[in-house]
């Protein structure tokens, strides 16, 4: 009965693993996997493979035997059940460029079923109970990506043997059979061989294939853009992390240009303390800032009724303080801190010289003091003033750091009433430093931006000959802070998705800021 011991049961799971393609481009996103995220995945993978091999249907078998005084009989094995299949001892490892081996040793199942004997007219039947031990299964897993970028897994090769197989037949003329056990046993071996394979393939095609299916490729974000998760090459495995690179790149909803910049290569840290880590280039936001910038969602028009709450913050009973505190304006020449919309409309009063209850107006006649000339070459006009970024702003990502320094172009002009004719004035050269915070929030990255300093103005080109710079500052600034970021804010709020298949929890415990790219560090929640 004895059968040579299985002494490790090995389940392979063979990641055919290839090179980044010749020429290909750095990604965007790296989502590494290390030896503790593996781990889990062992856990994950043993308690699904588990159900499906409990599943696993025996058919009937039948055969017939020779007992010299009755001749042949036939007899036959049905109803057959799986009680339990136990996968004992299981371990999960990388190879290094050839993917991930699973072993599992010591599997046992016991299955029971009922027999019946048949000579002519005559027929016997009972019920049996039977163990198997030293289950060895190996499976070759295929990993790679297909024509669409999407991740695919499939099975190379699988085989398995068995161990040792008892077999307790009981009833009348039970005997008999117990005679051939071992033939018996060896059939039973033959099913169960073929089919284990079979509930491993079909384990992958039904359950771990439709899973990584639901990694997005593409991932709408708004009305304007999309990002694109698909891989760039197949996972890399090394002893300690498994590695899988996405292109990580933001693209308009019309069309399909791309940024006219490149990925830079990521160097990830070698510590891997944690089961999975993000690394986020700076290329993922760069392209979404292109992306806006090319919908001109970074253009704003500042127009007479964005000043309205100006005077409403002003008039506030702070403003005396800060007319005497800030006298000059101060707030606008010192530190970013002291940057707040009640300092700025407080300031503008003062540079207007006129009291917190009057209305300020963008308007060729509110300033007769500062601009004189305005009112009489454009009498009675409303003013407008467009900003636009002169490229998309870049973000610069520093150890600790994340920061922009957006140019801004601005334009003023003043409008002829009722008409679309607009008359330009003069236009300007902005500058200032906008510092980020990026964070993570359940399975989204989300940013928030705060003033680095206020915005600096320069006097490009002009229409009119007297231009109050400082004035224009003092608007300008408030405006940017009322309107500008909060704006950026609600957007960035908002965030974009990290290619997660479904029921993935991160507990993200870490966000740093590497030279540039953006590290996530995570668990996966049980
Ligand atoms: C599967 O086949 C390979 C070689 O073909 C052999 O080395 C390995 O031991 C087999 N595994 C099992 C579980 O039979
Ligand atoms: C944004 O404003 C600039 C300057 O006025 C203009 O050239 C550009 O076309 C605008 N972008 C879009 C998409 O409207
Ligand atoms: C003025 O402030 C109120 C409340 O803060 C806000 O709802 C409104 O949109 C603001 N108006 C303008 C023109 O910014
Ligand atoms: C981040 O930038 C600020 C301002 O530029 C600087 O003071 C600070 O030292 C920087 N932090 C790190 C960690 O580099
Ligand atoms: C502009 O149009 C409004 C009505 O739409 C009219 O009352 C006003 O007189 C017009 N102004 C000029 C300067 O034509
Ligand atoms: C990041 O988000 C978490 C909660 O999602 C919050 O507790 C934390 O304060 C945030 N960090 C920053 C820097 O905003
Ligand atoms: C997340 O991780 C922290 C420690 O890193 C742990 O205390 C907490 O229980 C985890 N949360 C969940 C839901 O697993």
């Amino acid at each position: 009965m004895a059968r040579p011991h299985c002494a490790v049961v090995v389940l392979l799971l063979l990641a055919v693993v290839s090179g980044l393609e010749e020429g290909a481009s750095n990604p965007g996103f790296v989502a590494r996997i290390t030896r503790k995220g593996l781990e889990y995945a062992r856990q994950y993978g043993v308690a699904i493979l588990k159900k499906e091999l409990s599943t696993i249907e025996l058919p009937d078998f039948s055969g017939s035997i020779k007992v010299s005084w009755i001749k042949i009989m036939s007899y036959e094995f049905y109803r057959l059940k799986i009680h339990d299949f136990e996968l004992r001892n299981s371990d999960l490892r990388l190879c290094p460029r050839q993917g991930v081996r699973a072993s599992l040793s010591n599997n046992y199942v016991s299955v029971s079923g009922n027999w019946k004997i048949k000579k002519a007219f005559i027929s016997f039947d009972g019920t049996f109970d039977m163990k198997v031990d030293d289950i060895c299964i190996s499976a070759f897993l295929n990993l790679g990506k297909d024509q669409s970028g999407r991740l695919t897994a499939s099975m190379a090769h699988c085989n398995n043997s068995i161990g040792h197989i008892s077999i307790d037949i009981s009833g009348k003329l039970s005997w008999i059979l117990n005679l051939f056990h071992e033939r018996i046993e060896n059939k039973f071996k033959n099913i169960l061989e073929q089919k284990i394979c079979e509930m491993v393939g079909k384990a992958t095609t039904s359950r771990l294939e439709p899973y990584l299916q639901t990694l997005p490729v593409i991932s709408m974000i708004d009305q304007v853009a999309s990002i694109d998760y698909s891989l760039i090459g197949a996972p890399q495995v090394t002893s300690q992390v498994l590695d899988t690179p996405f292109k990580g790149e933001f693209f308009g909803q019309n069309g399909h240009s791309r940024a006219p910049f490149d990925a830079p290569p990521i160097r990830l840290p070698e510590k891997h303390d944690y089961m999975v880590y993000f690394a986020i280039s700076e290329y993922v936001f760069n392209t979404a800032s292109w992306v806006y910038h090319q919908a001109g969602y970074m253009n704003f028009t500042i127009q007479n009724q964005h000043m309205q709450n100006l005077t409403r913050l002003a008039s506030k009973p702070s403003a005396e303080k800060w007319r005497e505190r800030y006298l000059g304006s101060t707030c606008l020449t010192s530190n970013s801190a002291l940057l707040t919309t009640s300092c700025i409309s407080s300031s503008l009063l003062l540079l207007l010289q006129i009291s917190p209850d009057s209305p300020i107006h963008l308007h060729t006649s509110s300033f007769p003091v500062l601009v004189p000339q305005l009112a009489r070459m454009y009498p009675n006009m409303e003013l407008e003033l467009e900003m636009s970024p002169e490229s998309a702003p870049l973000l610069m990502f520093t150890p600790g750091n994340v920061t922009l320094m957006p140019v801004i172009d601005v334009q003023a002009f003043a409008l002829k009433p009722n008409s679309s004719d607009r008359k330009p004035l003069f236009q300007l050269r902005v500058t200032t430093s906008i510092s980020a915070t990026i964070n993570v929030s359940s399975d989204r990255i989300v940013g928030s931006v705060t003033p680095g300093s206020k915005l600096k103005l320069e006097l490009k080109h002009s229409n009119i000959n007297f231009i109050d710079v400082e004035l224009m500052e003092v608007i300008l600034n408030y405006y940017a802070l009322h309107t500008i970021y909060p704006s950026l804010n609600a957007k960035l709020e908002e965030g974009f998705p990290l290619p997660l298949p479904v029921d993935t929890y991160l507990n993200s415990s870490e966000l740093q800021v590497h030279e540039n790219f953006l590290l996530l560090v995570a668990n996966l929640d049980y």
